[in-house]
């Protein structure tokens, strides 16, 4: 049962580049993998195509002009039980935010009908808003956090799923007991997701919630997992506010940083995915580079929290793997197009109001070679945030081998964007799209501006049909 489309498909290729076929043909194998591409196909070479492939039988799905095939997003961090929250406490900052808006919403998920009811729309939300593969925390609570687990496996969507450990800093009635208790759990929450049946789209991941909420026995406990199980995925928060990172200083003196704290505890390496990083210095730049860390940026929720605007730009331009997050809810929006829009916005920010801090070169004693800038201190072009919203997430949590962009071999997770509105034109509501914006057949340029349009004013309303896998598993279409 192998499943053909036939359309404009854009993948990304790099962080500066990105691919865009008009007339695509691109064959889904029975387990979800992608069979094979032909990335130029005139109408009337289809059947000759499809029979070279001996495909003559798949089933065949044609785009509309104004539809396309792209890779699905990438969410790299993001709190499924904020969500109820969502759009709420934004008054605050980090610390009093998690104290009066977050923790509360967290202590609900001790009941587990609540959790069960909580989870089943959260996880459909995110798959609605074309999130294909999904970095989740859920709570302290080990049942709550195994529910999350099986409602993302049975609903299909990729993903990591991850308990917060937190034995201290934290309310009375809603803190892990001990450092032993927490990893207890934990190990509990990884023996429950490795042995969920299937294809294993869901993995677990740790979950250490920031450096203030651990005490030194729990993440030495958490380094030594993290050792012995090199296939673990670590994921938390570093460096997001400047309060933050002071209250850190005065818990590990004895460590150089807020990055050397997460080092000095193994749990900083090339499976770790870092939320955030919007204050770290020169040199935690250098050892985030080194140990081949990730970094989510959740640009969303680094405005709505005040929490300052990373420089994107400087990590790419030292080579550090970059993805975004939608961090919910500190950040307002389930959708990796609204953090897409305003990654765009920080980096044209940064671009007009501190242009010599920005291009600013790191010290060239600390690196060897001096760092040349190619994204700091610019506006992010849109094959960057394609990159970052797709194949760059996937480079984040491991999976650059297996998702983020289409390859032969790879899994089919995408989404079947349409552009149109319900009277059938593209673009402004009303307008001849098609003729007034200039949104003709065929070129290069053509699906750049479809993809664009869509980055700037799209929404799920535009994600008509989301795959993981090969399998059809929300969107749009499913509500009509
Ligand atoms: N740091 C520790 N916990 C959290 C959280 O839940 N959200 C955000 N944005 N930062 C955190
Ligand atoms: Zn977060």
């Amino acid at each position: 049962s192998q499943t053909v489309f036939y359309g404009a498909v854009i993948t990304p290729d790099s962080l500066s580049h990105y691919s865009a076929y008009p007339r695509c043909l691109l064959c889904v194998g029975a387990s979800g993998d992608i069979d094979w591409l032909a990335e130029d196909v005139h109408d009337s070479a289809v059947q000759d195509v499809l029979a070279q492939h001996g495909a003559q039988d798949a089933a065949f799905v044609e785009l509309k002009h104004g539809e396309f095939l792209m890779p699905g997003f990438v969410d790299t961090h993001t709190h499924a039980p904020q969500v109820p929250n969502i759009g709420s406490g934004g008054q605050d900052e980090l610390l009093d935010w998690l104290s009066n808006t977050t923790f509360p919403m967290e202590a609900k998920f001790a009941d587990v009908d609540f959790a069960r009811r909580a989870y089943s729309s959260v996880v459909r939300r995110f798959i609605n808003s074309g999130t294909t593969t999904c970095c989740y925390y859920g709570t302290l609570h080990l049942e709550a956090t195994k529910i999350l687990a099986d409602i993302v496996h049975s609903y299909g969507q990729r993903a990591f799923v991850g308990k917060c450990n937190m034995d201290r800093s934290s309310p009375a009635d809603y803190v892990e007991p001990s450092a032993t208790a927490s990893v207890a759990a934990t190990e509990a929450l990884i023996a429950h997701i490795r042995a969920l049946a299937g294809p294993p789209l869901v993995q677990p991941v740790l979950t250490p919630r920031f450096a203030i909420s651990c005490t030194p026995p729990l993440l030495t406990a958490l380094g030594a997992l993290a050792r012995a199980d090199p296939s673990l995925l670590v994921q938390t928060h570093i460096s997001e506010n400047v309060a933050e990172v002071a209250f850190v200083r005065r818990l590990f003196p004895e460590c150089a940083s807020y990055a050397d704290v997460y080092d000095r505890f193994g749990l900083l390496g090339a499976r770790t995915v870092l939320a955030h990083a919007v204050h770290l210095d020169d040199e935690e730049v250098h050892l985030v580079k080194e140990r081949d860390a990730g970094v989510s940026h959740c640009p969303t929720s680094n405005f709505n929290l005040r929490s300052g605007i990373c420089n994107v730009g400087n990590l790419l331009d030292h080579g550090i793997k970059v993805g975004l997050g939608t961090d919910v809810s500190g950040g307002f929006s389930t959708s990796i197009i609204t953090a897409i829009q305003h990654a765009s916005t920080a980096s044209k920010v940064l671009a007009f109001q501190a242009p010599a801090a920005s291009l600013k070169l790191s010290p060239p004693a600390l690196i060897g070679a001096p760092v040349v800038p190619t994204f700091s201190g610019r506006q992010l072009p849109l094959a960057t945030l394609l990159h970052m919203a797709t194949l760059g997430g996937a480079h984040v949590c491991g999976l650059q081998h297996r998702v983020g962009s289409f390859a032969q071999g790879k899994a089919f997770d995408a989404l079947l964007v349409d552009l149109r509105d319900s009277a059938g034109n593209l673009g402004l509501w009303g307008v001849d799209g098609d003729r007034e914006l200039g949104i003709g057949e065929g070129a290069r340029g053509t699906l750049g501006a479809m993809l664009e349009r869509f980055f700037f004013t799209g929404d799920d309303r535009n994600v008509r049909r989301v795959y993981v896998q090969g399998r059809w598993i929300g969107g749009a279409e499913q509500r009509r």
